[in-house]
């Protein structure tokens, strides 16, 4: 039995006011294909609720008219409490400008809660950086790239917060963030979708999880079920295939399945809607002064 994860029991979702797809920035949006807004209101009241039944804090930002994608709340940054006790965000550096007004809207919610801000990049220059590629997990912070985030960034998150950090390259641009083909569930169990990511990150993704649980390549594109979030030992996914259902209950964690299908539309899920904001340095990831990179082989 793997230990509970120590993070997941805080997060961050923006309120749905303004959720539409305005543009086309990943291979599930279609403009031709439009929430309705009242059962994606529902939804994500659905999503709340279930995971402060489970006992979790969710905090809530206002949604900007202007920014349809800022639901997404996962990739406005990366929070992190530093080993003196401090809070610290990184802010996103989106890949699309279309989306790098939110940070602009989450950096002073942040820093009015007292959290230090910084950035890998901002307004187009320097390396972009979406949070939603970055999870604790094992020795390191492991960071996906290619799609979305920039491989110079992961140099920017190890020396700024003082971890190491794993890069892992993604290939497959429907899984354009790690997030939909990696979900940490304990310390030695997590989804995984090796079809995301080229050979040699695979095989390091791999190597990186006692127990992983493989998805196929179908299973995380139709399902999104790698997109989920872990309260305890408690999964609360999209879906979830019966094959997966029956290995995570024989692990002994529960499932609990929330509709969030409006959102899938703009080509993300359960994860993409809430970031965790108490992952610690120390507890959940290693204090490595000055930071390291570690890539798999190219
Ligand atoms: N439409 C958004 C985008 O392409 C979806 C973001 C999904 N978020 C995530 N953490 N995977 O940026």
């Amino acid at each position: 039995m793997g230990h509970e994860l120590g993070w997941g029991r805080h997060y961050l979702a923006v309120e749905p006011t303004a959720f539409r797809v305005d543009y086309v920035i990943n291979p599930f949006m279609h403009l031709d294909a439009q929430p309705v807004a009242e059962f994606a209101r529902a939804q994500w009241d659905g999503l709340v609720d279930t995971l402060r039944g489970l006992g979790a804090t969710v905090d809530v930002l206002p949604q900007r008219p202007d920014a349809p994608d800022m639901v997404y709340a996962m990739n406005l940054g990366l929070g992190v409490v530093r080993p003196d006790g401090e809070q610290h965000v990184v802010m996103s550096h989106m890949r699309y400008a279309q989306r790098r007004m939110e940070t602009g809207s989450a950096q002073p919610w942040f820093a009015a809660r007292g959290w230090s801000t910084s950035y890998v990049g901002r307004d187009s220059i320097g390396a972009h950086f979406e949070a939603g590629d970055a999870f604790a997990f094992g020795d390191a912070l492991v960071v996906g790239y290619g799609p979305r985030t920039e491989e110079l960034a992961l140099k920017h998150l190890a020396t700024d917060l003082g971890t190491r950090v794993r890069g892992l390259r993604i290939t497959h641009p429907g899984m354009y963030h790690l997030d939909l083909a990696f979900c940490p569930l304990d310390d030695r169990r997590a989804l995984v979708c090796p079809a995301a990511l080229d050979d040699a990150s695979a095989q390091a993704l791999l190597d990186l999880v006692p127990e992983p649980l493989v998805l196929t390549e179908e299973e995380a594109l139709t399902t999104f079920c790698a997109n989920s979030v872990v309260v305890g030992r408690t999964v609360v996914m999209p879906a979830c295939p019966d094959r997966v259902r029956a290995q995570l209950e024989a692990w002994g964690f529960d499932v609990v399945i929330v509709d969030v299908s409006e959102f899938h539309l703009g080509g993300g899920s359960i994860r993409c809607l809430t970031n965790p904001v108490d992952l610690t340095i120390g507890r959940d990831l290693p204090a490595v002064p000055g930071g390291e990179v570690v890539l798999p082989p190219v």
